[in-house]
């Protein structure tokens, strides 16, 4: 069974999510830069292995991202996916993880990458905003998009409404592409695109508002 490393910074619902929808994977260890990482509980809770890879206590992001690394591969992960992980990776980082480093976004991808993105979707009146699981790149937020959800924006949303949207598909779409991976049913294609192996995809819309 292929093992699964976590990365968190935080309140880990994605982790929980991860963590109940029973995956065909193991997952060997939840590693936080930060020591009061609420997810750090869920974990524990689950009784899997946790770390904490402080990123205050190293100089620059090299020798962060080199202490990280080595905990990683303590566990010897076939997939690395960043659960609400708040520090950008170096690109040496990336590299060595390639093809199996994977992240969740709440925004659709390529647009609003970055933080605050549910905000941005309100400012600039977007109808229909969503989540994106992506292989990690050195480019910020611009990896290959493995899944997407799309949710409508109501007219009526806070950043709250929507942020709480989104976030139910993040907790859908992050088991499924993490299950597809396990399974070996993703293949990187040569452009950089993902390829979805031994699957028909259903060629239907999602109109925001909907048509009448
Ligand atoms: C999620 O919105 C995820 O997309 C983003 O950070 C948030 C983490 O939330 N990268 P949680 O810690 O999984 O609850």
């Amino acid at each position: 069974m292929k093992k699964l490393v976590i990365l968190i910074s935080g309140r880990g619902s994605n982790l929980q999510a991860l963590l109940e929808a029973k995956l065909p994977c193991r997952i060997a260890a939840v590693i936080s830069n930060r020591a009061d990482a609420e997810g750090l509980d869920i974990a524990k809770t689950h009784g899997i292995p946790v770390a904490v890879v402080e990123h205050g206590n190293y100089a620059d992001r090299d020798s962060f991202d080199t202490a990280l690394a080595q905990t990683i591969d303590v566990f010897n992960p076939d997939i690395v996916a960043l659960a609400g992980f708040m520090r950008i990776l170096s690109t040496g980082f990336v590299a060595r993880y390639h093809g199996r480093l994977i992240n969740i976004h709440p925004s659709l991808l390529p647009a609003y990458g970055g933080l605050n993105t549910h905000a941005r979707a309100l400012h600039d009146g977007v109808r229909i905003h969503g989540c994106t699981v992506h292989f990690v790149t050195p480019d910020l937020d611009h990896g290959p998009i493995i899944i997407q959800a799309a949710v409508p924006v109501l007219h009526d949303d806070t950043e709250q409404t929507l942020a709480a949207r989104v976030l139910n598909e993040e907790h859908r779409i992050y088991p499924q592409a993490i299950s597809w991976l396990c399974q070996g049913q993703i293949k990187l294609s040569g452009q950089g695109r993902v390829i979805l192996l031994y699957r028909k995809q259903a060629g239907y819309a999602l109109v925001s508002p909907s048509l009448e």
